[in-house]
């Protein structure tokens, strides 16, 4: 694969753990655990092909509707992933960003979090953001409000220099796993102009081939910003900076 083929910043809607559960009687934070691994191993992918921003949707604004014991599983999860994970994913170069609402997470989970970016906050390599107690809509609400506050203007710029993820430019491409074709309230600002993809894979089973073929996907897509396709130079369709 070429340099230019591999998409600067990939998105995930990791979804389909409750069901890679589910079909082995497993209960469902058994799937969660298992979407670990995948993830484990898909960062490491992604750093080794050279995409340069991964940003993944861990929990949403409206996951908190799930029962009691899963919201719990999943923040016990996120405490012990960040404090297992974090070393080795700083060997690697990972910076990590967590992306979303920290003022409804426990302590606990608020400082596990607070860590983890200070403690990869020199890494260049591959910008890693989890978007955990995030919503499209939150983002786009709380970006207005800071500027309201602040009194500044309200425009297109300002907005996106806002936004939770202003850090890193638009994703060229986002993934869903799991078969459902939806946002769920993802990236509704920054997902203006991303390729999408679907995969019927569950999140769990979602592996490095499985990342090698949407990205080959991708690479076979004119991107038109809507321009016309004669606009566009040929083998620069596919570039963004
Ligand atoms: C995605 O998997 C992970 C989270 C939403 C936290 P799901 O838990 O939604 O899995 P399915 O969709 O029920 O299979
Ligand atoms: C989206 O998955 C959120 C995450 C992957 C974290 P959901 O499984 O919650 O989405 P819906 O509710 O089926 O649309
Ligand atoms: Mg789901």
């Amino acid at each position: 694969m070429t340099g230019s083929s591999v998409p600067n910043h990939i998105a995930i809607v990791m979804d389909g753990n409750g069901r890679w559960a589910t079909r082995r009687y497993l209960p469902r934070v058994a799937g969660h655990k298992k979407g670990v691994d995948a993830l484990r191993a898909c960062v490491r992918h992604c750093g080794e092909l050279g995409v340069r921003v991964l940003t993944v949707f861990a929990f949403s604004s409206e996951n908190w509707n799930r029962p009691p014991e899963e919201v719990s599983g999943l923040m016990e999860l996120l405490a012990v992933a960040l404090s297992r994970e974090v070393p080795q994913l700083h060997a690697e170069g990972v910076r990590i960003h967590f992306v979303g609402n920290r003022a409804a997470l426990s302590e606990k989970v608020r400082a596990g979090l607070l860590q983890a970016e200070a403690a990869t906050a020199g890494n260049a390599r591959l910008i890693f953001n989890i978007c955990f107690n995030y919503g499209g809509r939150w983002d786009v609400a709380q970006a207005a409000a800071g500027l309201a506050a602040r009194g500044e203007p309200i425009t297109e710029a300002s907005l996106d220099r806002a936004m939770a993820l202003a850090h890193v430019p638009d994703p060229d491409l986002l993934i869903r796993t799991g078969g459902e074709q939806r946002i769920s309230n993802f990236l509704l600002w920054q997902a203006a102009y991303s390729e999408l993809y679907f995969s019927d894979k569950l999140w769990p089973d979602f592996d490095a081939a499985a990342i090698d073929a949407a990205i080959a996907d991708y690479a076979r897509r004119e991107r038109r910003f809507g321009k016309t396709s004669e606009q566009l130079a040929p083998g620069k369709s596919k570039k963004v900076a």
